[in-house]
């Protein structure tokens, strides 16, 4: 049984069938899949869903996959951290993490777009898959590709971190790196993906990439015991996943499953944050950036939704932030210091960004407040411009150590072992 309508344009409101389509022929604007909300009130409800595997398929009426799901079988539904270290650091009373740097298989939220492009994308007849990307989503497609033996064609800036790089290529998928930033890489992506007729991912498959982003959101409500937060902050790049969690909470609020409001937050690193500026400056457009950040899975100067950014988070009655290098360094290691999990530059700009928005009293330090952690920080160990060191090496001997140990004892707090 489908759910899935059609594709509508989110500038005009033009509609098209749920087809290869995925800009409007009117005005350009980017579609956007409907469903029919009648029939999945109808046929699903959130017992039904709270009894399905923990996968982010369980809320596949609400996905554009018409039949069997091809990957994806372990892909989302990650924790949902309620913190009480970090919490009380901060000084506030629940705060939870959306841990995606233990998504399934390649350690990031890409996991969940991925599955849902690939899954529709063979249903619309692609048997080539490619994307262009900062990292993250090569990792991702690669391993999708990998598991459903599609070939795939990966295409990201040279200068990814090496372990992005390795990530992709272990699954043996083509690589091309090119001399440029993401989006020079996008451009060309835009121009291949017409000419070899191949389903990239974040370009013609889009509208329907873009709807995985939405089980994030679904998980946030339903992990919390069916409720939405207060306060959502989010790390924004090119603008999917932002104004799709919104839309995945408006779903549920609409369905009536779930009650209440949530503001949502945009963050993104001072050395690329065209969106955060816009907000800002009370732009109702962005002005392209030239990306100058350690954070590269987030640095898109010319985010593809990035007015969709802007229109969801003034709606809710958020905000957005950014933070410097050295911010996003400090907040990775705070969250490993105070929680254990470690994550990339793109989870570190969200926290360090949070901080700010307690900081400026934006966020009520009552309320119910999430921070999604997006990406893994094994992934970016290149981001330390030290590498870490042990405490001491020593050889395997017992008076050894405890002689280190005693002189360690005898130092006075605080001093450099
Ligand atoms: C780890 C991580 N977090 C967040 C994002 C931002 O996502 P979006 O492009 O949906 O705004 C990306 C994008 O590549 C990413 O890799
Ligand atoms: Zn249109």
């Amino acid at each position: 049984m489908s759910y899935l309508k059609g594709l509508v344009c989110k500038q005009c409101g033009t509609r098209y069938p749920a087809d290869r389509s995925f800009v409007c022929l009117e005005c350009f604007g980017p579609l956007e899949v409907s469903y029919d909300y009648a029939k999945i009130q109808s046929h699903l409800n959130p017992k039904i869903i709270s009894q399905r595997e923990e996968n982010l398929w369980r809320y596949r009426e609400l996905l554009p996959v018409t039949g069997e799901p091809i990957t994806g079988f372990h892909s989302g539904y990650t924790p949902l951290v309620r913190s009480r270290r970090l919490a009380e650091h901060l000084g506030v009373k629940e705060l939870y993490l959306k841990d995606e740097t233990v998504n399934h298989p390649s350690l990031s939220y890409k996991d969940r777009v991925v599955p849902v492009a690939l899954s529709r994308g063979a249903e619309l007849g692609y048997s080539v898959f490619s994307c262009a990307s900062t990292g993250n989503l090569a990792n991702a497609v690669a391993a999708h590709c990998a598991q459903a033996g599609f070939p795939c064609w990966l295409f990201i800036p040279q200068d990814i971190e090496a372990a992005k790089i390795s990530g992709s290529l272990i699954c043996k998928p083509k690589v091309v790196a090119l001399k440029g930033n993401y989006d020079d890489v996008n451009r060309l992506c835009a121009e291949i993906g017409d000419h070899y007729g191949w389903g990239f991912v974040n370009v013609n498959l889009r509208p329907y990439y873009s709807e995985g982003a939405k089980t994030m959101g679904y998980e946030i409500a339903e992990q919390l015991g069916w409720r939405l937060p207060d306060h959502l902050i989010l790390p924004t790049a090119g603008g999917t996943l932002l104004p799709k969690v919104a839309r995945a909470f408006q779903e549920f609020t609409d369905l009536g499953w779930v009650k209440g409001k949530c503001r949502i937050y945009c963050a993104q690193a001072e050395g690329c944050a065209p969106i955060v500026r816009s907000l800002h400056q009370d732009l109702d457009y962005i002005n392209p950036e030239k990306p100058r950040t350690l954070a590269k899975s987030i640095a898109i100067g010319n985010p593809a939704d990035g007015i969709y950014v802007l229109q969801e988070v003034r709606r809710s009655g958020g905000w957005g932030e950014m933070a410097t290098d050295s911010e996003i360094l400090e907040a990775i290691e705070l969250l490993a210091e105070k929680e254990g999990i470690f994550t990339e530059p793109a989870g570190g700009t969200t926290l360090a960004a949070t901080i700010k928005l307690l900081r400026q009293e934006r966020i009520n330090p009552e309320e119910t407040i999430v921070v999604a952690i997006t990406g893994n920080g094994y992934k970016t160990l290149d981001v330390f411009e030290s590498p870490f060191e042990v405490d001491v090496t020593l050889r395997p001997n017992l008076r050894i150590f405890h002689e280190w140990y005693e002189g360690q004892q005898a130092l006075p707090a605080g001093a450099p072992a």
